[in-house]
This record gives structure tokens, C-alpha cells and sequence, in this order.
């Protein structure tokens, strides 16, 4: 029972650059798996372009991201748990940290775009971490990119092997249907009924004779030479290959239209991953264990400022998670116990009695978790791979209202905690400097130390060009000594407690790693 458990759920993040498509595909999904009634259902998460400014769009961002963080739902008795990964680059890190939490992704590529900036840093974590990686490349309705070219394209700039699983027939205008190369039918394309699902006329292979007369003789034709072009060039799909992370299905459609979509889930929750065994600093996990562990990847503070609660996103590595059960916080050595987790479904939330391993339950906290956080049953386990990056802005934050100074205090820690931004304290005179990913974020934190502490905070800048963790080859070794002496006018300590540079030009950087060779300089928190 609990291993079969285990073996139906299906743990994932769409990523993508923002417009791609990613909200329609989610929405589409869960529609299929009658998880929502009608198309409109799931609100996007993105900022609006132009609201950067705009508090009452952070806000209601903030909301629909707590409705939308985890969509779980149950397709031809699989669990899937779409972990929700926000596109807005300023918000990048966030996506990085659920990305920690994810045992596989799709990929939503614009057809007409190509591969675009975002979609290259996001996949580019995913390669390093060898996470199974789907390709969907979206909006075959409009005019797009040679299917072929666009996957050279996906092999080039994000580094992937890619075999396609379907294959469009026509693109753009003359966009006609899939074939699909894993099941080996073909779906053709009827534009109306978008809401539903599919009313595709489906033929069982490229030889039935209606097959040349619904779509002509001439797009049959050319169909057949680009499916041996793709049998000449591409590997054969390897399931083994794709879960080591080294080969990239591709699927072709339009998620608006709902067209490829049931495809990509009929083969997703065939060939997508369970979830996964997970490197911990002591050992590694396996899910199939019995006794609990997890993690938090994400810590969502609540709606409601007369409440100081917050949310944290645990996933489950190991074991099972039971309600009322005391489970071991590992950082505090502290013995916890929830009375009411929630599991996400789809729009809703409810409490849950039992979770499994790939499932995320979200907890009521009052400030004790923060995220990379452990829990567990009982053993030390200190989950790894959740780093900090540096950021790219810095700026001095000063208390605007020195009545508040504790308010301040404690709403920087928390929010810091929730991994909205990171602090620095230098070590020369004590100053706090935050570090963020988009400028976006200095806004949320002015806004939301005065809305929820009652703190009031300014601003000052300060030129940072990166900020590095460093240590030293040995620790009594005189040159470290030495270049902390000298540079200690760049050094902090972050709020892990370790020793940052915070180097203010790329040249300055570059002339202090040369200055002091001995001295190790890290661009993630983690090494
Ligand atoms: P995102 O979450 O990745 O940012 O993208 P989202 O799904 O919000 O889609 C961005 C835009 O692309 C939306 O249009 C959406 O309707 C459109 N779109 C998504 N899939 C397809 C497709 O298969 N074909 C076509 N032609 N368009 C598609 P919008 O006008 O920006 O928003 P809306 O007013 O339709 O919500």
C-alpha cells in the first residue's frame, strides 16, 4: 500500500519564459483530470507589465501564489502535484528553490519565440541537477519556427539531446494535427470545443487510407519524409536515459487550443519519475523508507496581517507524514507537531491525515521554519541543494522610524526567512545590507515591513557588482588573515553566519582572487 503510493505520484514544475504559455498548459492539465470545470479557472500568476510599482498587484500576486503554489490532482490514478514556479525574473530565486522540490519539468517553449532568456537560466539549473526534463513547444496554431530548426535550437542554446515523442502536421495556418510517434496515431486538429477536451479524429497509423483524404495527399507526403527524417537523426527514445537526465522528449501543440496536450500527459505519467531518492548531508534518502523526512522548500507568510502565520511548503521526502504526530525539527532540535496540514488541491486546500513521499503538505508556523529547514522522525538529516545565489542588487537598509526598531528587526528576519531576500551585516560597522534578485523585491519588503510589523525602512544604495562566500584552504593560514584584514571594509556575514565578499566591480573581484590564491571564493551559498 504505501509503496504503491509512492509509485503513482508524480511530483513536477512547468517552467518557462513568462508568456510561453505555462498558466493555459497548468490549466489545461487540470482539466483533464477534472480537476477544474472550465477553462479561466486558474488566475496567472505573472505582474502585469507596468505594475512593478503597483502594491495592490504584489499583493494579489502574493495571494493567487499561496491558490496556486501546489495543484494536485488525480489522472488515470496517478497522483500529479504541479509544483507552481513564478515566471517574473525577479522572482527567479523562488522558482530555483522549488526546482529543489520537483522530481522531473516540462519545458513550455513559444513556437514563434524559440528559446528565450528565462527558459535558458531555468533549464540551465535543471541540467546541472540532471532533473528528467520534458520539452513542450507551444502554440503550433500561429505561425512558428521550422519544427526541426526549433529543435536544433532547444539542443543549442539549452545544452539538451533532444527526440521528438510527437510530430506536428503543418504549423501556423495550415496546422493540421500530431502525430503521435510514442503511441504511433494521429490526432488532427479541430478548432472548436476548447474548453473540453479534445474531439480529435484519431486514425490508428500513417496506412489508413482516410488518413491521405482528411488531411491531402501532399501533407501525407511531406509527414512521411519528416518521420524518417527524425527516425535518421534522433536517438530512439530511452526512459533510462531520460531519467539520468540526458535525453529530452520533445511534444508538439497548443495548450489554448488543448491540442497535444492529452498526448504529453498520457506519455508524462508513463515515463515521468516517482519520486526520487534525495541526497541528504549525512546519506541519502530513499522515498520507499519508512520513517518520515522532508523539507522546506517555500514559506508563504499569510494574507491576513492581524495573524502572524505563515505557511510552510514541506515535500516529503521519505516515510509518511502523519497529523498530530511529533516530527523533529533538525536546526532547532525541537520536537513539533501539526494539527492541521493542509494538502493542495487543485483550488483548494484541506487537511490531511496522511501524506506520502512526492506529496508537499503546507504548515502552520509562527517563525520556526525557514526555508532549507529539515523534519524528520527522529534521525539528523539536513536535506542538501537548496543555495543561495548571489544577488544581483544591493542596498542599505535603514531604520526610517526608530520606535520600530524591534518591529524591524523582526519583520527583516522573517521575511528573510521566507527567502524574499538575503542579508549581509558588515563587518566592519555592523550595517545591514539586502541583497535581492530584481529591484521588484525592495518594494515588497518596504511595503510589507510597514503592513505587517509596522516598521518603516529606507533605502540607500550601495555598489555591489557580487557578492561571494568565501572561505579559506586553511584557516589559520596568514594569507587569509591577511586578506580579511585588508578587505575588510568588503566583508559580511550573511545570516547563515558565513563570511561573504561583497566585491564591487568584476576587476576588483578578479584582482582579490589573484591577490590571495589560497583564499576560496564560492557564487552559491552551498559548496
Ligand atoms: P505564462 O503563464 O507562461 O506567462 O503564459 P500564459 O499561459 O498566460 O499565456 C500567455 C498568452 O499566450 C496568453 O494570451 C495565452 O492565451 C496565450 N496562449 C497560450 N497557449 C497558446 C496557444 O497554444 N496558442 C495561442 N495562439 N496562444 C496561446 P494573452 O492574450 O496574453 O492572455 P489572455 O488574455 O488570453 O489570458
Amino acid at each position: 500500500m504505501f509503496l504503491e503510493e509512492i509509485k503513482k505520484r508524480r511530483t513536477f514544475g512547468i517552467i518557462s519564459h513568462p508568456d510561453a504559455g505555462k498558466t493555459t498548459l497548468t490549466e489545461k492539465l487540470l482539466l483533464f483530470g477534472g480537476a477544474i470545470q472550465e477553462a479561466g479557472a486558474v488566475k496567472s500568476n505573472k505582474i502585469k507589465k507596468g505594475a512593478t510599482s503597483d502594491f495592490m498587484e504584489i499583493e494579489r500576486q502574493r495571494g493567487i501564489s499561496v491558490a496556486t503554489s501546489v495543484l494536485a490532482f488525480y489522472y488515470k490514478n496517478k497522483k500529479i502535484n504541479i509544483l507552481d514556479t513564478p515566471g517574473h525574473k525577479d522572482f527567479a530565486e523562488d522558482t530555483f528553490r522549488t526546482l529543489t522540490a520537483v522530481d522531473s519539468v516540462i519545458v513550455v517553449i513559444d513556437v514563434a519565440k524559440g528559446v528565450e532568456e528565462q527558459t535558458e537560466k531555468l533549464v540551465e539549473v535543471c541540467r546541472m541537477r540532471q532533473i528528467p526534463m520534458i520539452v513542450f513547444i507551444n502554440k503550433l496554431d500561429r505561425e512558428g519556427k521550422d519544427a526541426f530548426d526549433l529543435m536544433d535550437e532547444v539542443e543549442q542554446k539549452l545544452g539538451l539531446r533532444v527526440t521528438p515523442l510527437t510530430f506536428p502536421i503543418g504549423m501556423g495556418y495550415d496546422f493540421q494535427g500530431i502525430y503521435n510517434i510514442w503511441t504511433k496515431n494521429v490526432q488532427l486538429f479541430q478548432e472548436e470545443d476548447k474548453q473540453h477536451k479534445g474531439t480529435a479524429v484519431a486514425y490508428d497509423d500513417l496506412t489508413d487510407p482516410a488518413l491521405g483524404q482528411a488531411i491531402g495527399q501532399n501533407a501525407l507526403d511531406q509527414l512521411k519524409e519528416e518521420l524518417e527524417l527524425v527516425e535518421g537523426v534522433y536517438p530512439e527514445f530511452d526512459q533510462k536515459d531520460y531519467l539520468d537526465g540526458k535525453l529530452q522528449p520533445v511534444f508538439f501543440g497548443s495548450a489554448l487550443n488543448n491540442f497535444g496536450v492529452q498526448e504529453l500527459l498520457d506519455c508524462f505519467i508513463d515515463i515521468a519519475p516517482a519520486p526520487l531518492v534525495k541526497k541528504a548531508e549525512e546519506r541519502e534518502i530513499d522515498p520507499t523508507e519508512k520513517s518520515f523526512s522532508g523539507f522546506v522548500f517555500k514559506i508563504h507568510a499569510n494574507m491576513d496581517p492581524n495573524h502572524r502565520d505563515r505557511l510552510a511548503f514541506i515535500k516529503i521526502v521519505s516515510g509518511t507524514f502523519e497529523r498530530n504526530k511529533p516530527y523533529l525539527h533538525v536546526r532547532h532540535n525541537k520536537k513539533l507537531k501539526f494539527s492541521s496540514p493542509n494538502a493542495f488541491f487543485a483550488e483548494k486546500k484541506e487537511i490531511v491525515d496522511i501524506s506520502y513521499p512526492g506529496d508537499i503538505v503546507g504548515l502552520h508556523d509562527t517563525g520556526n521554519f525557514k526555508i532549507g529547514d529539515s523534519l524528520t522522525a527522529g534521525e539528523q538529516i539536513n536535506f542538501k541543494g537548496i543555495p543561495s545565489f548571489s544577488p544581483e542588487h544591493f542596498r542599505y537598509i535603514n531604520n526610517a522610524d526608530p520606535m520600530k526598531a524591534k518591529q524591524l528587526n523582526k519583520g527583516i528576519d522573517q521575511l528573510m526567512d521566507e527567502g524574499v531576500a538575503q542579508l549581509f551585516t558588515l563587518s566592519l560597522n555592523n550595517r545591514k545590507v539586502i541583497g535581492t534578485v530584481g529591484a521588484l523585491q525592495f518594494d515588497v519588503i518596504q511595503y510589507r515591513l510597514e503592513h505587517e510589523y509596522g516598521a518603516k525602512c529606507s533605502y540607500e544604495n550601495l555598489n555591489v557588482h557580487k557578492a561571494c562566500w568565501v572561505e579559506a584552504e586553511d584557516e589559520n593560514n596568514s594569507e587569509f588573515a591577511e586578506f580579511k584584514r585588508v578587505k575588510q571594509k568588503f566583508l559580511a556575514i550573511d545570516k547563515a553566519g558565513q563570511l561573504v565578499f561583497l566585491a564591487d566591480s568584476a576587476f576588483s573581484l578578479q584582482m582579490t582572487q589573484q591577490k590571495y590564491p589560497s583564499v576560496r571564493f564560492h557564487f552559491t551559498s552551498e559548496f
